[in-house]
């Protein structure tokens, strides 16, 4: 009934050649997606048009940009608006990711600001949220992560809503080797599947694809993948491998 995802998010990482590379080895691999799966591939900017060639005729392959400007167009030296990633054939786009949240200062009402423009451009938003180590040791994440979401999301319509996927990750598992356990993951995305129920009904609730993100990898994406409210992955480290990325969408329920 809703998308399994699994999305690669290749950061700060690869050359063109390296990245090419990657993409042709994952394809070659000959994988065939079953209907509802989605594999996302999100490659730094100046890879995007090259990875959307190589991607386009392979059906259940996406592209998605790490990144959007908040601002529709002008003078904002060094940004990239959302018109710009359709024209090149972007379909997703990660937003608030933990790392430009922490080390660009992106606040969720910033991220909000993203949100609209990625979807005024008819693209889909991935949009990270999850909690520090200090805020799961104080036991809060809920409320944590219940703010990011209504800060950054809930001034959308529920038509709007449809279009948008949410990863959690857990900013102590991210790159970290550590993985939030299958309880954590399923505990959380239980509860986000909650508030958004809360907010838009049982039926938008339902229909939204939540993915986890923090050390995902083919040892742990079948436990993870197999919680209910678990649909799929954001992947970092395990996404630059082609072997590991490809055992980890094998792994998707
Ligand atoms: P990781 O990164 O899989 O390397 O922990 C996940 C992410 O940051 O999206």
């Amino acid at each position: 009934m809703r998308k399994k995802i699994v999305a690669g998010n290749w950061k700060m990482n690869l050359t063109l050649a390296q990245g090419e590379q990657l993409i042709n080895d994952i394809l070659q691999t000959g994988l065939k997606l079953k209907e509802g799966q989605e594999v996302v591939v999100a490659t730094p900017f100046p890879y995007l048009l090259k990875a959307k060639a190589l991607l386009k005729n392979n059906p259940g392959f996406y592209l998605a940009s790490q990144n959007v400007a908040s601002e529709k167009s002008g003078a904002y030296t060094g940004e990239v608006s959302a018109e710009m990633l359709k024209s090149v054939g972007v379909d997703y786009v990660i937003i608030g990711h933990s790392e430009r949240r922490e080390y660009f200062q992106e606040s969720n009402a910033a991220l909000a600001k993203k949100i609209d423009q990625t979807l005024a451009n008819g693209l889909k938003p991935i949009f990270c949220c999850g909690e520090p180590l200090e805020i799961r040791k104080a036991e809060t994440q809920n409320d944590y992560v219940a703010k990011q979401l209504e800060e950054s999301l809930y001034h959308l319509t529920v038509e709007q809503l449809k279009d948008v996927v949410i990863a959690y990750e857990p900013i102590w598992a991210i790159g970290t080797g550590l993985t939030a356990s299958a309880a954590q993951a399923q505990d959380m995305h239980a509860f986000i599947r909650s508030q958004i129920a809360a907010k838009y009904g049982r039926e938008a609730a339902l229909h939204m694809s939540i993915l986890y993100g923090g050390s995902a990898k083919p040892s742990n994406a079948e436990e993870l993948f197999s919680c209910p409210d678990v649909d799929g992955g954001l992947i970092g480290g395990a996404s630059l491998v082609a072997a590991d990325f490809t055992a980890i969408i094998q792994k998707l329920a």
